[in-house]
């Protein structure tokens, strides 16, 4: 085989896709330009099989670069790479009809689903095999949105249980806590693997039944902290448990009348910590996380107390928490505070309230910049904060618009600290028009 030949190879593989396009399959033209090919082909095969190779942009056989001035040469090399075609081997054996398959194939559209050496297989030539040139970013993006889905999925399944569990109590007014654990175990697997997908889940809101969305989440930040402060498993069980049912002397009001819910603002710790002491179990700390939960380090808050009345470090972990969520929720006017904001709130409610080392520590494994957060990056793109990095002030980010403002259509996932941006600016979640929780 002469060095011309790979070439010429190309050129009528070029050709004959060119054919297809301009004439139809029966048309003379179309015949003669597969004829070409094949004999291209016989010459490369000479010497046995005969392979292809495109990389960023050029094409080889073995460490030959193959020039792009060749006609048809660049076309097919673009074919070939918008189709994640990484290489492409010839075999002994090629027929007419492997010829025509083939050039059928690459002039079909490229798409994510089209793979070139499967569609190949399946329309019976063996004796040409691809192998696809694999799009990291794609299957990154692919796996993400699985996992994704997944706790999705998860999450959607904790809050009818919940769901379940609030109905029970509401009409038997016995909790069942092996139903909460269960709730409670669904997460911790989750958080102890990926916390920032969790985080993530835990700006979902409901507009319907917020109270198990903020029941849920306040889960779910009390577990943050518990896990950030070491607590072992079955701790974090208890912790878990107690934060689910902090609220839930809530279910003897009716929460759509305004009065009865100012009502149950001063009185739903002391019923749920009535309900949750017939709770079978020996273990007292849900009922005495209901009850403490509003109770302000200042002796603010209520049900009222001694002066000297210590409230249970799950409580004042379970204030925080619940704290926390009800600071990022929007309100009904539509208003809440971008994590940041909440952060910030947070650390100025330890003057007064919140327990000031666990609130410290909790804004710690939040970050300056929670997982939510909105932020525009010093090149002027703009994304929404996606987890945590060493560094607390480049976290990751999963950029949503690029420097010009238009929309990226797969968003990815940047660690700061990798790609040498800063973040400038929060900014105001309603400029970007989409809800964060459907990016998370
Ligand atoms: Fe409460
Ligand atoms: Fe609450």
């Amino acid at each position: 085989m002469n060095e011309h030949q790979p070439v010429e190879l190309v050129v009528a593989l070029s050709a004959a896709r060119k054919a297809l396009h301009l004439y139809p399959p029966t048309h003379p033209k179309y015949a003669e330009a597969i004829g070409s090919l094949l004999d291209a082909a016989a010459a490369c095969l000479a010497e046995g099989p005969f392979t292809l190779n495109v990389h960023l942009g050029r094409l080889y056989h073995g460490s030959q670069v193959l020039s792009v001035d060749a006609p048809g040469l660049r076309s097919m090399t673009e074919t070939l790479e918008s189709h994640r075609v990484e290489s492409l081997t010839l075999h002994d054996g090629f027929t007419q009809r492997d010829a025509e398959t083939l050039i059928e194939v690459l002039g079909l559209r490229a798409s994510q689903t089209l793979e070139v050496g499967e569609e190949l297989e399946k329309r019976g030539v063996s004796t040409v095999t691809i192998s696809a040139l694999v799009d990291e970013d794609a299957e990154e993006a692919e796996e993400r949105d699985r996992l994704r889905q997944q706790d999705r999925a998860l999450y959607n399944r904790l809050i009818g249980v919940l769901r379940t569990l609030t109905h029970r109590i509401q009409k038997t007014g016995q909790p069942d806590v092996g139903d909460a654990g269960i709730i409670v175990e669904g997460i911790l697997g989750r958080l102890m693997e990926d916390s920032a997908a969790v985080l993530g889940l835990a700006t979902m809101t409901g507009n319907t039944e917020s109270n198990l969305f903020h029941s849920i989440n306040t889960m779910i930040y009390s577990l943050i902290l518990g896990i950030g402060l070491g607590i072992p498993e079955e701790g974090l069980t208890t912790l878990g448990v107690s934060a689910l049912l902090h609220d839930v002397g809530k279910i003897a009001f009716d929460m759509t009348d305004p009065e009865d819910a100012e009502k149950a603002r001063y009185l739903h710790p002391k019923i749920g910590a009535e309900v949750l002491s017939r709770l079978p179990e020996q273990d007292r700390t849900p009922m005495l996380v209901a009850y403490e939960h509003h109770m302000g380090r200042d002796g603010s808050g209520y049900p009222e107390r001694e002066a000297d009345y210590v409230t249970h470090p799950y409580s004042r972990i379970v204030a925080i928490a619940d704290r926390y969520d009800r600071l990022t929720t929007p309100l009904p006017d539509g208003l809440a505070h971008t994590p940041d904001q909440a952060v910030m709130q947070l650390l100025r409610d330890t003057l007064t309230t919140l327990d000031q080392t666990l609130t410290r520590l909790f804004v710690k494994h939040l970050g300056v910049f929670p997982v939510g957060c909105v932020v525009r990056l010093s090149d002027q793109s703009v994304g929404i904060v996606s987890g945590m990095t060493d560094d607390s002030l480049r976290p990751r980010v999963r950029v949503m618009y690029d420097p010009t403002g238009l929309a990226i259509e797969t968003p990815k996932d940047v660690e700061l600290t990798e790609v040498g941006l800063e973040v400038l600016e929060t900014v105001d979640p309603d400029n970007l028009k989409v809800r964060i929780s459907d990016h998370l």
